[in-house]
């Protein structure tokens, strides 16, 4: 499967500068039960290679364009989220369900700059959404793709999709397709939520209440006339069928992910984030347990530490501005600021910690604002309770040049309650002023107890223009799975590429499925 040099990739050893010295120094007693000593962080690196720590190594899961069934479909672009779904009384076989974010014009469909053709589009349309793919472990404890398999599915921008609880839309009780798939989460019933993030760049948006309609970056909408109230909801998706469905109740905005967690009667709590500037933090809280169909929407007053209910029935304001429950989910964002919502900078992924219950939520940046390096704010629910409508919060670690890192994106707890992180400084920022000391976008580790408690360990740097997402562990937590995410995003033409990530030589890049796993993971997981 792969044409890459291994040497090139295998247990890649950073000797660094003095800042990765004064790091390694510091990066002891942190696992749970061990008091080992990681030898070599990654200082910031500018290659097009995926860096790690010294015991740390890589192997390709799969890439864009490979084959996931015995039909020929093939994995789409941009890989994002990822979770893993073990098959019943296998430890060697499972589900790996990826977003697909969004297409590159250029490298899917051969965009050329000048001429848009509908068959580009097309290629692109068939680019997003998500893949289900069967892995099985094979030689070494290695994860590959099982290309043959009836668990390998795609969902894309073409997909029919009902919208849950029989909503009607727009007169349509069924999306056509789903699309900008960013972050997700899991139900408490095993279901994978993929989240529709920045929608509007397909099919355009109509702000509230006007009729004038916002371009669509990608233009799909000159090919295709599909209403934008299809689009920037979660979805949930059997991993086993491929069954989805819409949820309007969670409601519609630039979903970042649906992190789920189970409170104590029962019912389903779900937190996501609006990623756009000065926009906020939601929960949601099911009427019923094992269904997302119904239930209350609150958004974050985090000055007064208040749930703030979106329920059109106790709020006057609400009532005078929607004419429906449905209309209200709609235009979420709007009614968000009538009940007095918190504006926040850019909520990313969001995480509970499993040994305290709370809450960490990735706030990536401001940039209008002037913060251009983000920051990890920590909620804690009122005594633990995921059902209170009262919390605290305050900044668990705050980027920029003396943590070491700049806007965290995706968040995973590990075994050990300990907490992992990527960030995404935007391709185009990339080594410029103020990143020049960051690097390419990197994977970190940040140990939750002891002397280095909140600090961040880089251990993972990725391509050129690349992001790392998706941070999933193996329920063994012998292999994490991530994404490598846009590499050579930023490339002027096929003849001018910016990275040729994975494949090396003049080939163009592909985001790809990595499993990374080595001594030092092991060690970590002890
Ligand atoms: Fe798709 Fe907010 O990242
Ligand atoms: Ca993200
Ligand atoms: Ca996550
Ligand atoms: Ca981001």
């Amino acid at each position: 499967m792969e044409n890459v040099d291994l040497n090139r990739r295998k247990f890649v050893q950073f000797m660094g500068g003095a800042a990765a010295l004064a790091q390694s120094s510091l990066l002891t007693s942190c696992a749970t039960g061990t008091n080992y000593k990681v030898d070599k962080t990654v200082t910031p690196k500018r290659s097009d290679e995926v860096e790690l720590s010294y015991g740390l190594t890589y192997d390709l899961v799969v890439k864009w364009g490979d084959q996931i069934n015995s039909k020929g479909d093939t994995f789409g672009f941009n890989n994002d989220y990822l979770a893993f779904t073990p098959i019943e009384g296998k430890d060697d076989e499972a589900i790996l369900w990826a977003n697909h974010e969004a297409p590159s014009p250029m490298f899917v469909g051969g965009y050329d700059g000048k001429r848009r053709t509908k068959s580009q589009v097309d290629k692109e349309r068939y680019s997003v959404g998500g893949s289900l793919v069967k892995i099985v472990k094979g030689c070494c404890g290695k994860w590959e793709v099982d290309s043959d398999s009836e668990y390998g599915r795609r969902l894309t921008a073409t997909t029919p999709i009902p919208y849950s609880n029989n909503e009607t839309i727009k007169g349509k009780k069924t999306a056509i397709g789903t699309l900008a798939n960013c972050a997700g989460g899991v139900t408490p019933w095993g279901n994978i939520l993929t989240c529709e993030e920045n929608y509007e760049n397909f099919y355009g948006e109509y702000f509230y209440k006007e009729k004038k309609k916002k371009r669509a970056a990608y233009g799909w909408d000159k090919f295709y006339n599909l209403h934008p109230y299809q689009y920037g909801w979660v979805v949930e998706v059997n991993p086993f069928t491929g069954e989805a469905k819409k949820h309007t109740g969670i409601g519609r905005y630039s979903h970042e992910c649906a992190t789920c967690v189970k409170a104590s009667d029962g019912r389903t709590v779900v937190y996501s984030g609006d990623d756009r500037d000065n926009e906020h933090i939601y929960k949601f809280i099911s009427k019923k347990e094992g269904s997302l169909s119904e239930g209350e929407l609150f958004v974050a007053d985090i000055k007064n530490g208040k749930w703030l209910s979106l329920d059109i029935n106790k709020n006057e304001t609400l009532k005078q501005n929607f004419k429906t429950q449905l209309d209200l989910l709609i235009d979420t964002r709007a009614a968000a600021k009538m009940v007095g919502a918190t504006p926040c900078d850019r909520p990313e992924d969001i995480e509970i910690q499993p040994g305290t219950a709370n809450v960490f939520v990735a706030l990536t940046n401001n940039k209008r604002k002037g913060n251009y390096h983000g920051s990890i704010l920590r909620i804690s629910e009122k005594d633990g309770d995921f059902l209170s409508m009262e919390f605290s919060a305050n900044d668990f670690v705050v980027g920029g040049e003396k943590s070491g890192f700049s806007c965290p994106d995706n968040l995973a707890f590990d075994k050990n309650d300990n907490l992992w992180m990527v960030t995404d400084i935007s391709g185009g920022s990339i080594g410029k002023p103020p990143y020049e000391s960051f690097g390419n976008n990197g994977l970190f580790y940040i140990p939750m107890k002891g002397p280095n408690s909140g600090k961040a360990f880089q251990v993972g740097s990725a391509p050129f223009d690349a992001e790392f997402t998706g941070i999933c562990f193996s329920p063994d937590f012998k292999t994490l799975f991530l994404s490598v995410q846009h590499p050579g995003e930023k490339s002027k033409d096929l003849k001018n590429l910016r990275s040729n990530w994975p494949d090396g030589g003049e080939n163009i890049p592909r985001p790809s499925v990595i499993q990374v796993y080595g001594p030092l993971l092991d060690k970590l997981m002890s």
